[in-house]
């Protein structure tokens, strides 16, 4: 169920970096365990942050209690000559990975602080940022050991696609997919 007083809002590039600190300062909350590990460390995060926001098509939904932000995903379509299926460890055919700007979305991120888990606001993060996308299809990477947010994304309705290793330094991830519109959300 998702608590009332959630209090969601949508963000374009500028608007997203404009309030970057908070969204980085939550980000060092949530992962406080693995911000020794250089992959995790805020800068990188920023780095990363900077390159996804930059992007056209990107979009971020911020979830707020009480003025307070508790949780945020964002994404943005994967351009032409994207290098997001580099690294796929199976072997698919060429199609199901070219991409031209309008066919998928990438959801980079998405996070909860955890005094507001399992109330369902992932979810809502999640349908608002995907309800209203042109794109035909979704995609995100998850490490197979984080239980809570593979398990999420299963019962959502995403499927594995392959496994994937982005940078050297990276874990081998699970790539998923789902179709867009997704099927449990009205499109606005
Ligand atoms: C993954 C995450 C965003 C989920 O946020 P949330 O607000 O708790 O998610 P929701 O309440 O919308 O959905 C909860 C669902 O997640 C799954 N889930 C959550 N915690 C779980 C756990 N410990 N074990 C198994 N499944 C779990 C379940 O499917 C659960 O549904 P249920 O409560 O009906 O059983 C949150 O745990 C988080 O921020 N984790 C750290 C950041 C992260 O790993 N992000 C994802 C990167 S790919």
């Amino acid at each position: 169920m998702t608590p009332n007083g959630l209090d969601l809002q949508a963000y374009d590039t500028a608007g997203a970096q404009a309030i970057q600190d908070d969204l980085f300062a939550l980000y060092a909350q949530i992962y406080a365990d693995q911000l020794s590990d250089p992959f995790y460390s805020v800068e990188r995060f920023a780095e990363r942050f900077a390159g996804h926001s930059g992007r056209t098509g990107f979009e971020l939904v911020a979830g707020r209690i009480d003025g307070a932000l508790i949780g945020y995903a964002y994404g943005g379509p994967l351009p032409p000559r994207t290098q997001w299926w580099n690294g796929l460890r199976e072997a698919v055919p060429a199609e199901q990975t070219e991409e031209d700007g309008r066919r998928t979305f990438a959801l980079n991120e998405i996070m909860v602080t955890r005094d507001w888990r399992r109330r369902g606001i992932a979810r809502t993060l999640h349908d608002a940022l995907l309800a209203d996308r042109p794109e035909h299809r979704a995609t995100l990477l998850v490490d197979p050991g984080n239980t809570p947010a593979r398990t999420a994304y299963l019962s959502w309705g995403w499927q594995l696609f392959g496994h994937l290793q982005p940078f050297p330094d990276a874990p081998v991830y699970d790539a998923l997919v789902v179709d867009l519109p997704l099927s449990h959300v009205a499109a606005g």
